[in-house]
């Protein structure tokens, strides 16, 4: 077992020491986690194919499941791609860095390891300095998984790593709770354009960019990315989604289940349950907030070993909340419909 060291950083202007500490231990072949804008990452050097095996091993990642590597500019993306469409190059100019993924076509013999056997290979410049910084002081592009334990939610805070990884890493850097607070969309351009992970990066904002993308329906056959086959998401407690629900409605439910033990219950406001059974965690009613807090939510209700969750879904009006949906119901055991109006 492995002690694990939490250094915090300074989010907006990284302390040089602390971050070439961090940089030497990637380049030793050795694995960071890292806050990203989107979630905390777990990286390695990716030209180091044993060290990219690690982050399998540290995470228990299936091992047909491809990373994404993030670059600080565009001669490392340069390195690891056979060409750049004239589209990534708009969409690279618009969204990045940022919460956007692209996936090219590999250079062959680069970075093998990340891509298990694809010849394809998810490209990202992450906008959180913490992140720029490590991969420029470690000279190399960093393959980084979300630093959680393969099935549970992303850790948007260094505690939520340090819960799922401790003895299985050697560093966290700690800066603070991540601002996005969900993963990054994923934008497949080897062949016609399909989102392969909604994200806060919306199909909308995309198709302003580069025109027409595959639509949902016609996506599922064009789908290229194996992480999508695996449940994820999920917290340890039975996931209940209420769509539509009146206060009323959300009373009942979440009282119904308080056979099975304490309930959780994520929502936007106050049921006015007695707060010894149900564990309440209130969110603003907008995609932005509702996407900053929704996986430490549901770490802080396992940690607080209820039995099951009750989640308010409402409509957040915006292309974004595609994003919240999807993994809301990656999450979910159980969905209950009330009210009239569709999300
Ligand atoms: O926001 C994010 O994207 C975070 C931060 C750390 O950057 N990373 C993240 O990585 O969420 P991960 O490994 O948890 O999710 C990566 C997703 C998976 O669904 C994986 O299957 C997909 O990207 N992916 C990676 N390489 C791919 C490829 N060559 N083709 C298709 N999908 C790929
Ligand atoms: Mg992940």
């Amino acid at each position: 077992m492995i002690t694990t060291e939490i250094l915090k950083v300074n989010r907006d202007a990284p302390e040089h020491g602390i971050m070439d500490r961090a940089a030497a231990v990637i380049r030793a072949g050795r694995l960071v986690a890292f806050p990203t804008e989107t979630v905390y990452g777990l990286g390695a050097d990716a030209m180091n194919g044993e060290a990219v095996l690690a982050i399998f091993r540290a995470k228990e990642r299936p091992a047909d499941n491809p990373l994404i590597v993030h670059v600080s500019d565009n001669e490392m993306l340069e390195l690891l791609v056979n060409d750049i469409p004239e589209e990534a190059l708009r969409l690279i100019d618009r969204f990045w860095p940022g919460p956007l993924t692209l996936v090219f076509s590999r250079r062959p013999g680069m970075a093998d390891c990340v891509s298990r056997g694809l010849s394809t290979i998810a490209v990202r410049m992450p906008a959180s300095p913490i992140a720029l910084d490590l991969i420029r002081r470690a000279k190399t592009p960093i393959a980084a998984p979300s630093a959680n334990l393969s099935g549970r939610p992303s850790p948007t805070r260094a505690q939520d790593v340090f819960a799922d990884l401790n003895g299985r890493i050697g560093l966290i850097l700690d800066g603070g709770p991540t601002t996005v607070g969900i993963e990054s969309t994923v934008l497949d351009l080897t062949g016609p354009p399909v989102i392969l992970r909604p994200g806060l990066v919306t199909r909308s904002q995309l198709e302003d960019v580069i025109g027409p993308i595959v639509p949902e329906a016609r996506a599922e056959e064009l789908r290229r990315s194996p992480g999508t086959r695996h449940r994820h998401y999920s917290p340890k407690a039975h996931v209940v989604l209420v769509l539509d629900g009146a206060k009323d409605d959300l009373r009942s439910i979440t009282a119904g289940f308080l056979d099975r033990g304490k309930v959780g219950f994520i929502g936007f406001s106050d049921l006015g349950l007695p707060a010894d059974l149900i564990k309440q965690i209130l969110l603003q009613n907008d995609v932005e907030s509702y996407a900053r807090s929704l996986y430490s939510a549901f770490r802080d209700l396992d940690e607080a070993g209820v039995a099951v969750i009750v989640v308010q879904v409402a409509a957040l009006g915006d292309g974004a909340s595609d994003a919240i949906i999807d993994r809301l119901s990656r999450a979910a055991s159980e969905t209950i419909i009330r009210g009239g109006t569709s999300l």
